[in-house]
């Protein structure tokens, strides 16, 4: 347990893997640092790269205390190497392996499936930056700022943790990785990234907390389920990473509560209760909620794709290799190798949609997926109280989960919000109900011209947090911008 703890903060990569008397590694990760830089300074933060940003840095594992808070310039953030804490004797907890030690190296057999899973995670890292890049521009406050910067730097350290994985254990194919995760960009035409919600722009700030509860929130779930992996240095990378990975979904449920908090509060001092009286809403230079609803219906339907198809080999392939288990794996209370257990799959068939028993096996995006969905009701669960709570009569609801669909089960199908099945006419009739359009973009835009760069200042269209970072007081400065 001890060599974790001791993180080497000395050389140009603070980690707690012994980089410094592993040369080859050392050399590769040193090769490839000059080309990150360039990326984040290329796909960063546009505008913002010589401010000063009150940020969190990871500096050890512990369990008390492992970050550190000051301001930094984010091109010289320590985008440090860190995993969690080795846990003595571990054993593969699922699989046809279950049991056996864990792998403190690749196993040949499976060596191109575990590279491929590593370098779709790698993937989507880098990705959300450069989908959040022009945000700093509007942000409603230098404490919003903060977190979006916060959020993109600790993306970024999760591209070297991946990076750091390819670099040590797959040898020059995982050189090659590497690279590509620099060259790919996000909506690129020629070279996009491989996931579709992260070629989505992200072009406002209800976007971009939309994206941190809907989006990262996948991210939290694929990475509890390689963080049960029986390649252990897998497991402890990704087991570290939850770590950060909370914040951003923090900023995601409270930045979409603030702003409901916000429009439900100037609708009661303008005496408003229909919350669907929109122009009049809109009026008071805030969001109405059914646009808010609207949002939730893209950025919800697009994550769900993240999850890939309902059935799938490559799933059962990599919880039977012991590569990729499911959520919380460890707490479950089964046989872990599903060889002969059965799970129910929600499928669009003639006229209904209906839930069928499959191979349990298969069905490992399906149940990664429903765990999905209970723990976003529970941020929306807290949305809805903000709105109850003011007295107005809306409540926010996740889309049935067939809407909107581009991969897996519902591709070929259209249903509206509650799974009815649409057919192509019905669709382009109520889509502008459903999804946001035009109009609504040009609104929530025309609400976020500038910055509020004042400390303790908020824009209008929300409220501020109840505390600050680092419980800091309500006019800290967040950023010092340049
Ligand atoms: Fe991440
Ligand atoms: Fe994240």
């Amino acid at each position: 347990m001890t060599d974790a703890m001791n993180v080497d903060y000395d050389g140009l990569i603070p980690n707690n893997v012994g980089l410094s008397t592993d040369e080859r590694v050392k050399k590769a990760l040193e090769k490839w640092h000059p080309g990150y830089i360039d990326w984040w300074m290329d796909m960063g933060p546009e505008g913002f790269q010589e401010a000063l940003v009150y940020l969190r840095t990871a500096v050890g594992v512990g369990s008390n205390g492992w970050a550190r808070f000051d301001y930094v310039r984010m091109p010289e953030y320590k985008w440090g190497i860190l995993l969690a804490p080795a846990v003595t004797d571990r054993r593969i907890p699922f699989g046809a392996n279950k049991g056996e030690p864990v792998w403190q190296e690749v196993p040949g057999e499976h060596r191109a499936m575990l590279r491929r899973l590593i370098v779709i995670q790698g993937d989507t890292e880098p990705a959300s930056v450069e989908q959040q890049r022009h945000l700093g521009k509007t942000a409603p406050s230098l404490y919003d700022m903060r977190n979006l910067f916060q959020v993109n730097v600790e993306e970024g350290r999760h591209l070297w943790a991946m990076v750091y994985l390819l670099q040590k254990y797959f040898g020059n194919d995982g050189r090659e990785e590497a690279e590509e995760l620099l060259r790919r960009r996000s909506g690129d035409q020629d070279s996009p990234r491989m996931l579709g919600a992260f070629n989505e722009s992200t072009p406002d700030w209800l976007s971009f907390f939309m994206f941190t509860f809907f989006t990262d929130r996948d991210g939290k779930m694929q990475l509890e389920a390689l963080a049960q992996s029986g390649f252990d240095p897998l497991s402890r990378t990704c087991r570290f990473m939850l770590t950060e990975e909370a914040h951003h979904m923090f900023v995601g449920e409270t930045g979409v509560g603030r702003i409901v908090q916000r429009t439900c509060q100037a609708m009661n001092q303008a005496g408003i209760t229909d919350p669907f009286e929109i122009e009049c809403v809109r009026a008071l230079d805030v969001i109405d909620l059914p646009t808010i609803q609207k949002k939730a219906n893209l950025h919800f339907s697009l994550t769900l794709d993240l999850f890939g198809s309902e059935v799938s080999t490559n799933a059962a392939n990599a919880f039977h290799a012991g590569l990729k288990g499911r959520y919380r794996e460890d707490k479950l209370d089964d046989d872990h190798r599903l060889e002969t257990a059965t799970y129910p799959v929600l499928r669009p068939t003639d006229g209904v949609i209906q839930s069928m028993d499959v191979p349990a096996l298969s069905a490992l995006n399906m149940r990664l997926r429903d765990d999905y969905v209970k723990d976003c009701q529970k941020g929306i669960d807290r949305w809805n109280r903000v709105i109850a709570n003011a007295g107005i009569t809306f409540e926010i609801r996740l889309p049935h989960v067939g809407f909107n669909r581009k991969i897996g089960e519902f591709k070929s199908v259209l249903t509206d919000l509650e799974g009815n099945y649409l057919t192509q006419e019905e669709w382009a009739a109520q889509r502008d109900r459903m999804l946001p359009n035009a109009e609504d973009q040009t609104f929530i835009e025309s609400l976020m011209q500038t910055s509020v760069g004042v400390p303790g200042e908020y824009a209008g269209w929300i409220a501020p947090p109840r505390v600050g970072i680092d419980n800091k007081p309500g006019d800290f400065e967040y950023v010092r911008i340049a």
